[in-house]
């Protein structure tokens, strides 16, 4: 049995990720492959109730360490619960955000030091590293106004666009250091536009 593929997701506030997520896994499945989708902070029990804690408001002033911790808390019961076995079971995974989310909001927002992000990345995940990251890029600016004055923003939402030109200048970063493994889409496109790339991609994927 081959090893499944890993399969990540990062995108900006207001760059598209659900309805592409949901595009990628459709076109992924109409050519045979057999996916789980799931997502970061989250994808477990323990994980979905780590989630409210990190998003909601009903602990005010979570310190920056606290916040970095339950990250990886939340990580390490859904590698162990379902990434893992799912890879092993030949599954491909794919996952909406990962460790570069952390690296860019815990590290690039809240200034966190990446030297300890991979401390806490390798004892977590040992040698487990997406095989593929597409990053759904957008200007801060553009993002919001897309999406919105939402009604009741999460923990992160609140913050100021200067959090979110760190977070994703940090993305962008990433993705320069490891061409590799990360796919950089501009999101400011047209749909048709921004799905014809994942076509790309996806069908680099099956090569
Ligand atoms: P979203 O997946 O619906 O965008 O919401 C998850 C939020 O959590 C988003 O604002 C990014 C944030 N986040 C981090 O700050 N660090 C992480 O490691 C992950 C996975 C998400």
């Amino acid at each position: 049995m081959n090893r499944g593929r890993f399969i990540t997701l990062e995108g900006s506030e207001g760059a598209g990720k659900s309805t592409n997520m949901d595009y990628i896994q459709q076109s992924l499945q109409a050519r045979g492959v057999d996916i789980v989708m799931t997502r970061e902070p989250g994808g477990t029990s323990i994980g979905e109730d780590i989630r409210e804690l990190l998003l909601g408001h009903k602990h005010t002033g979570m310190s920056d360490d606290t916040e970095l911790l339950l990250m990886f808390a939340a990580r390490a019961e859904h590698i162990h619960k379902v990434i893992e076995p799912a890879l092993q079971r030949g599954q491909w995974v794919l996952c909406d955000r990962f460790t570069d989310a952390t690296y860019a909001y815990q590290g690039g927002g809240r200034g966190i030091a990446a030297e300890r992000i991979a401390i806490l990345e390798n004892w977590t995940q040992g040698l487990l590293r997406p095989d593929l990251t597409i990053y759904l890029d957008v200007p801060v600016e553009t993002g919001r106004q897309r999406a919105g004055d939402r009604s009741d923003p999460d923990r992160f939402e609140k913050e100021q666009n200067d959090f979110f030109n760190k977070v994703r200048q940090t993305y962008l970063h990433r993705g320069e250091q490891e061409p590799d493994r990360f796919r950089l889409v501009d999101a400011s496109m047209a749909l048709e536009q921004v799905q014809a790339r994942l076509d790309e991609i996806v069908l680099e994927l099956l090569d």
